[in-house]
């Protein structure tokens, strides 16, 4: 199903750390398969702050089986839509939401299966909905979480947590990892990076029986985490993960290249049909679009989220930068069209595909 955005009445906002909010969604009965979801997807929400228009994606921490739309939303320094949000949005106001997306998903069968989840700060949202599902959706998945943070009081879900510890007992157990506080041992102080995940891997983590390695947080973090686990044989496929927090995504540039290719690029939405000139050291092919009047889906305009994937069915792009697809959607024809430059002379993108 293509995005679109709807409005939605936000029916609850709850404090869950001193700078973190959750808001939670009320989804009328005749909207709710646009917005039926999977544990690990995001939300793109829209507002206009100070008169300017802001989209920002969060993923929801809420579990499908819940019946819940919920987002956590934790306040960065000169974020304009986290500040909005934990400042002053309110029970009761509205927000544009787009349906929900994201590859960050879990596998079909859960049964039998160890997932390991590294999260840090916020980047724990996606992963709070999944660990959630699997250990609710299946009576044999093992789960374990390593969970990197400041301090105690800025761990996310910290209750739920505990109490999800309590009802799974055998099934669930979160290492915590604190950058400014002890626990009392060294392997769960510091930082998550790759030297660390080594330790963790060689004491509590042995990579015979994992199924799947989920890691939501900075890209640093994502690439130590990914090569420890690598090094010590588990298989590429079997690691995923989600660009989160504090990498500050690369906004497509115009790039000086040898070769200039002067590309008429045609872009399908929704069966219309629109035609642009465009070189292939211009800007990107989502801008270039909307800056035609195109009403296309984007988000991040960084290549983090996909909510502007189209495939190509002609001719040839590059992108700048992909943290978003899988290497069989690229392989598939797939691009991020905040991030692509046309290569050939004539190129049509589908975004309905
Ligand atoms: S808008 Fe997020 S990847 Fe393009």
């Amino acid at each position: 199903m293509k995005p679109s955005f709807h409005t939605l009445k936000i029916n609850e906002i709850r404090q869950e750390t001193p700078d973190a909010v959750s808001i939670a969604f009320e989804i009328p009965d005749d909207i709710k398969h646009v917005f039926r979801y999977q544990s690990g997807q995001y939300l793109t929400l829209k507002t206009s702050i100070d008169g300017e228009e802001i989209r920002r994606s969060y993923s929801l921490c809420s579990s499908p089986f819940e019946n819940s739309w919920r987002v956590a939303v934790k306040k960065i320094e000169q974020g304009k839509f986290s500040t909005y949000a934990n400042e002053h949005l309110t029970e009761g106001a509205t927000l544009e939401v787009m349906s929900p997306m994201g590859n960050f998903v879990l596998p079909e069968s859960l049964d039998e299966k160890h997932f390991v989840f590294f999260a840090a700060g916020s980047g724990v949202t996606p992963v709070f909905s999944m660990l959630k599902t699997i250990l609710n959706q299946s009576e044999s998945a093992v789960v374990t979480l390593v969970y990197g943070n400041k301090g105690f009081q800025s761990i996310i879900f910290r209750e739920e947590l505990e109490a999800l510890k309590n009802t799974f007992m055998n099934r669930f157990r979160v290492i915590h990892v604190l950058s400014k506080e002890s626990l009392g041992n060294e392997l769960q102080k510091g930082r998550i990076d790759e030297e660390k995940t080594n330790r963790l891997i060689q004491t509590l983590l042995p990579i015979d029986g994992i199924d799947g390695v989920y890691i939501c947080g900075p890209e640093s973090m994502i690439h130590g985490v990914k090569a420890a686990f690598i090094n010590a044989g588990l298989s590429v496929d079997t690691i995923h993960f989600e660009l989160f927090g504090t990498a500050t995504p690369v906004v497509s540039k115009v790039q000086e290249t040898d070769e200039v290719i002067t590309s008429l690029v045609t872009v399908i939405l929704d069966g219309e049909v629109l035609d642009i000139p465009l070189a292939s050291n211009q800007i990107n092919i989502l801008d270039a679009a909307l800056e035609a009047g195109a009403d296309l889906p984007f988000a991040c305009k960084g290549g983090v989220c996909c909510t502007c994937k189209a495939k190509i069915m002609e001719g040839t792009a590059r992108m700048d930068v992909n943290y978003a697809l899988e290497p069989d959607e690229v392989a598939a024809g797939y691009i991020l069209t905040c991030q692509s430059h046309p290569t050939s002379e004539r190129l049509v993108v589908s975004f309905d595909e």
